[in-house]
């Protein structure tokens, strides 16, 4: 005769059940809980080429604001931020691209072409065509893109933080 315990057939059974619950429970709850987590691992580009359009619809030597919009995620979150740039074409093959955020402390910028000037309405900060410090508190010329251009079309660079 064993001396080793002996498991009741309820016992079997409770045991083959609880397993068998475990085993359904994580191939119907995992994929879920990936489901439900995914958005959260996602990992968001933080660069990329913006297209801003055939090169010749720019006029030259005529600075001409370039709007867009871009969308972040962050889990769960979207946030959506717009960005302006100022194209200055300066002859049929060169191109500049300035931000239109002042430097001082991060307002809009706007093309005066009867003076010739950027000009911020907050502190009164003036920058020339090439983006320079003509006057005001701004610590910095206006902040430049990095380019490109395929097939006649313009493209900028944008590192987003
Ligand atoms: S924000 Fe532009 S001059 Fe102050």
């Amino acid at each position: 005769m064993s001396n080793s315990p002996k498991m009741t057939r309820r016992q079997f059974v409770t045991v083959i059940g609880a397993a068998l619950s475990s085993f359904i429970g994580a191939v119907i709850g995992l994929p879920a809980i990936g489901y439900l987590l995914s958005p959260a691992l996602e990992k968001q580009q933080g660069e990329s080429w913006i297209p801003l359009g055939p090169l010749e619809k720019y006029p030259i030597n005529q600075p001409t604001l370039f709007t867009f919009t871009r969308t972040k995620k962050h889990g769960w979150e979207k946030t959506v931020t717009s960005y302006g740039v100022f194209v200055l074409r300066t002859s049929e093959t060169q191109v500049r691209v300035f931000s239109n955020v002042c430097t001082h402390l991060s307002c809009r910028v706007n093309w005066k072409p009867d003076v010739q000037e950027y000009i911020c309405p907050c502190h009164d900060g003036h920058f020339a065509i090439d983006g320079s410090i003509i006057s005001g508190p701004q610590p910095r010329p206006l902040d430049e893109y990095e380019i490109k251009i395929e097939d006649g079309n313009l493209f900028i660079f944008l590192k987003e933080t």
